[in-house]
Formats: C-alpha cells, structure tokens, sequence
C-alpha cells in the first residue's frame, strides 16, 4: 500500500517493537503506534487499533515471537503460555488470529533453548506475514477475472490493505482490475457501528483513486433492486468446513438481497481464514462488543476525534460484531489458489492442497 508516496504495511515488527497502522485514528489522521510489549498488541487488538482477521492474525503472530523476546531462562515456557492465553483472548471470532498464533507456536513447541525459540518465533512470524501479502495478492490475480469493464462492485466492511497486511482480500481484486485500466465503481456501505466502510474502506479507495460512494448500510438493497450493482465481493473473518462464512454485521442480509436480485455475491479470503474443525456456521463463536459502540459515533471536529451520544441514556443496545451466511447465498470463494464453490468437498481438497 502506498500512502502519501510511502510504502507500508499495515503491520510490521521493529526490534522488540510491533508497529501498527492506527485504524481508529483514520480517515483523519494517518498514525503510526508501537507496542512495546505483547501485553500492548494485545491491547492493541482488543481495542482494534488494527483490525481485520488478516491483519489481525499478522500482529498475533508477531505478538507471540514478542513474548518470546520478554521470555527469560528461568521462566520462559509459562510466560510464553501466558502470553500467547492474553493474545488469544483478545478476540474470539476471526481465525486468522488463531492461525497466526499456531504457526509460531507450532514452530517452536520442541526446542528447549530460549535463543533458538526467539530466533525462530520472530522469523517465523515474519514468514506468517508475508504469507498473507502473497496471499492477498493472489486473490487479486484470480479475482479480477470476475470484474468485468464498468463494473459496479458491492463490498461490505473493510477488506482492503488495512485490514491484511497488504492488499486485502475483497478490495484486491478490485485494485487489480482498476490498475489493469478497466472502469469500476464501488458501493462502498458505511457499515455501523464501527463504520469500517466509511472510515477505512473509502479512504482507501480514495488513496488508489478507485471511483466510488459511501452509502449507508440501509441503501444496498435499493441499488441491488434497480440494478446498478453487477457483483458483491465481501472479506470473511472465518469460514467453516461445509462452506459457511462469518464475516461483519450486515453481510448475511447482503448476501440475502444479492440472491433475491440475481447478483452474484462473492467472498474473497485468504486459506489462513478457513477452520475445518467447525462443522457449520452455528458453531462459530461471535464477538458481542460494547453497547457503547452504537449508543455513540466519533467524528472529526477543531483537529479533534469526538465522541457524541446519539441513544437515550434509558435504552440499551446490543451489539454482534459479525453475522454467518449460509453458504447457499455464496456463488464462490476467492482464495489464493484459485476461486472455488462454497461446499465441503471444494474446502477440503483446498486445505489438503494446501497442507501437502
Ligand atoms: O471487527 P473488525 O473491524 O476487525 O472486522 C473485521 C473485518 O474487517 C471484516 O469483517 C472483514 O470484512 C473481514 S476481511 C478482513
């Protein structure tokens, strides 16, 4: 990603430092924030300064090979165990995380001299990261197929660069048809309550240029029914075994009306997302996050980030982070090694490809 003629990542690991791409402050404020221990990323998590599964599960990575730089001789396989608990705890539902913080793990488990875990932990979630900015790419390559020229493209949530650690899953393939000099446009839905289409999604759009317009959430289906949208491609935050997919609040009923209209509904995720351990869509557990988040909105006024109620003080809200669709409402997954169907045998031969 380029910002303001610099290239970044979204996460990256400086010494015992883990840099992140402050999303909380965007689209007002491009930040860079440290952690300078694994208890601050995370913190950092938690309270989604990054966010994103892809993005996230690169700082969990990097959490773990942090901890394990804190680690000393005496102590080190209990204060490695702890740390990794706090970071798997910080959020329960995208997989990446867990996917990040098992291949550091699983890497280090059988040796015994703190000086090699160190070295591997770190290389190994440096190797995690880059994994997914080849991934992410990849998806790009084999989903611009789908674009054709004066696309208008459906996307929900954020699933661009911020939300990997490079390019991104949803917004990948619209970057690559875009630079391959077709003509899109996206429907970008604001997506309450943390407004990760209007906050981060737009503002990339905006940093590649990519023609496009917020609307809010409630508009998608008016689009849809006259026909102005020709596909909807969404990230996912972790898809189960028979093809089943959890991603941001508002997608199932996307995926709802996209079928209802005859319009193809994409999902663009990395192999890291998949979970073959859970059976189906019930089974995933889903984040339940602060009533705050829709009793109040943040925005940007004097050179300051305010925060204003917008509920009476009496009603309480509630607040899923993410919804499942079913995968009947999904016409095909983008990975990175190739589209396929959302069934149970597609995603087993994938991970199998995969593992092998
Ligand atoms: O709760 P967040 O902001 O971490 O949300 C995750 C997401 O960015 C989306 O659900 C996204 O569409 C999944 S693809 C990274």
């Amino acid at each position: 990603m380029n910002v303001n003629g610099i290239d970044y990542r979204t996460v990256w690991m400086e010494d015992k430092e883990i840099k992140l791409i402050n999303q909380t402050l965007l689209p007002h404020k491009f930040e860079i924030y440290t952690c300078k221990n694994h208890e601050e990323t995370a913190e950092a998590i938690k309270t989604m300064i990054v966010r994103g599964a892809g993005a996230i599960g690169a700082t969990a990575a990097y959490g773990v090979a942090q901890a394990t730089l804190e680690a000393n001789k005496n102590n080190y396989n209990d204060y490695i165990k702890k740390s990794i608990e706090t970071i798997q705890k910080t959020r329960p539902t995208a997989q990446n995380l867990f996917t990040g913080i098992n291949f550091v793990l699983n890497s280090i488990k059988n040796l015994t001299n703190l000086n090699e875990i160190q070295k591997i932990a770190v290389e190994k979630a440096k190797e995690f990261s880059d994994y997914d900015v080849e991934a992410c790419k990849k998806i790009g390559e084999y989903g611009t197929s789908l674009i054709k020229n004066n696309y208008k493209i459906g996307t929900h949530c954020n699933a661009g660069w911020l939300a990997f650690v490079d390019w991104g899953s949803a917004l990948s393939p619209i970057y690559s048809a875009h630079r391959a000099g077709k003509d899109v446009f996206v429907f970008v839905n604001e997506t309450r309550p943390r407004n990760q289409g209007s906050a981060l999604t737009a503002w990339e759009l905006a940093q590649e240029k990519v023609p496009h317009a917020v609307i809010a959430d409630n508009a998608a289906g008016y689009y849809m029914k006259k026909g102005e949208i020709d596909i909807v491609i969404t990230g996912a935050d972790r898809i189960v075994a028979n093809g089943d997919v959890a991603n941001k609040i508002g997608t199932y009923e996307k995926a709802v009306l996209a079928k209802e209209n005859n319009i193809p509904f994409y999902v663009a995720a990395p192999t890291t997302t998949f979970d073959l351990e859970t059976e189906d869509g019930d089974k995933i557990p889903i984040e339940e996050r602060s009533q705050d988040e829709v009793s109040f909105v943040y925005g940007y006024e004097d050179g300051k980030i305010t925060k204003v109620r917008i509920t009476p003080k009496e009603s309480p809200a509630k607040n899923p982070a993410f919804d499942v669709t079913p995968a009947k409402y999904i016409s095909g997954i983008i990975t990175e090694k190739g589209i396929i169907k959302a069934n149970k045998e597609e995603i087993k031969k994938l991970i199998e490809n995969v593992s092998n």
